[in-house]
């Protein structure tokens, strides 16, 4: 019985999860009110809060599922990549309970996190499949032979697919975080109306870029919006949003594609913040389908940060007899490639 803890960004999250009884308790914190008047995460206001919740939260799953601290086998934490004062919290909250408790420890990755969020599902995905990684930090394809066996095939050169809908909602005066509003935005929107490029799939790879589609977003606000106001300016900016979204999600299922032409797996998972993406996760669906395969995500809340994707990942190392060393680390700067299979480590 593991228990995770995650808070690398703007999110506190805290799961329970047992490796013969599954997900037993979760919970998580959102500092989203906490920035929204800032237009985007504080760190220092994010590690202060982080603080605050982690030892409520940590009480509560425990109460949830029914057990005390002394049932719990392992302890689980986030220690990168991501904002080092927020990994902090994480890494010495989470070590000093493994320290009370008399149990091991063990340092994960947010993104093999993110990554083996769907086998928290009844329907698993099987090794080996390609995988896309889009959230606020990172836009990673990467073909996965199992836990800690990954080859990169392709990733962002600029700004990551969740970063690019953070800075067009920005660019439209729309609230923090930016991908679930510009989505909502894009609902009312016409996709008749503006045609955004669909950067770097004209030529061959798997690489990404998405930091033009903001100036894109900007130039075309600014030539359209000119003597606008009330109705047409908001129908403006909804259309706005629509071309935005239709050319990263248009652009994302192209590279898809290509990988699994490319590796000849039929199996894709979808996982990090913006696989929450309604019409990203209707067009993945379409395109696999043709392909005669199979797309596989993490429940919606399992999407964004969550601790439970933390447990679950700590446990498949813990497992394998994976422990923190005595040196303190969190590495807010950390390639998933680093990985070794579990136990495999150092
Ligand atoms: O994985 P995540 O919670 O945190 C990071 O590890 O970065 O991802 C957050 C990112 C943000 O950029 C957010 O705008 C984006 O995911 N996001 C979305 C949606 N929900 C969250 N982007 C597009 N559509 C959504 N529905
Ligand atoms: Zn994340």
């Amino acid at each position: 019985m593991i228990l995770g803890i995650e808070s690398s960004c703007d999110e506190t999250g805290v799961a329970l999860y047992s490796g013969s009884r599954g997900l037993l308790a979760h919970r998580l914190h959102s500092q989203v009110k906490l920035h929204a008047e800032y237009g985007g995460v504080v760190p220092e206001l994010a590690s202060r809060d982080h603080i605050r919740r982690l030892a409520p939260l940590v009480k509560t799953v425990l109460e949830e599922a029914g057990v005390g601290g002394e049932a719990v086998e392992g302890v689980a934490y986030t220690a990168g990549p991501g904002l080092v004062g927020a990994l902090l919290t994480g890494a010495g909250f989470g070590r000093s309970l493994a320290w009370a408790w008399q149990v091991p420890a063990v340092a994960v990755h947010h993104m093999e996190g993110h990554l083996l969020a769907p086998m928290l599902e009844p329907n698993p995905p099987a090794f080996p499949f390609v995988a896309l990684l889009v959230s606020g930090g990172h836009t990673l394809l990467v073909q996965v032979e199992g836990v800690g066996r990954y080859r990169l095939l392709g990733q962002s050169l600029d700004d990551a697919a969740g970063e690019a809908f953070d800075k067009t909602a920005k660019l439209l005066g729309l609230g923090y975080p930016g991908g679930p509003a510009v989505a909502m935005l894009a609902e009312r929107g016409d996709p008749r109306r503006f045609r955004f490029p669909r950067p770097m799939t004209d030529r061959p790879g798997l690489d990404f870029s998405f930091s033009g589609l903001k100036t894109f977003t900007l130039t075309t606000l600014r030539e359209e919006a000119r003597g606008l106001g009330g109705e047409a300016l908001e129908q403006l900016k909804a259309d706005i949003a629509r071309a935005f979204e239709e050319a990263v999600v248009d652009t994302l299922v192209i590279k898809c594609r290509r990988a699994v032409e490319q590796t000849g797996i039929r199996t894709l998972v979808l996982a990090g913040g913006v696989a929450a993406n309604r019409r990203l996760r209707r067009r993945m669906d379409a395109m696999m389908e043709k392909t005669g395969g199979e797309t596989f995500y993490p429940r919606l809340e399992f999407c964004t940060d969550n601790g439970a994707m933390i447990a679950y990942a700590g446990w498949q190392r813990l497992r394998a007899g994976e422990r923190v060393g005595p040196a303190f680390d969190a590495r807010p700067r950390w390639s998933l490639m680093e990985l070794e299979p579990p136990g495999q480590a150092g």
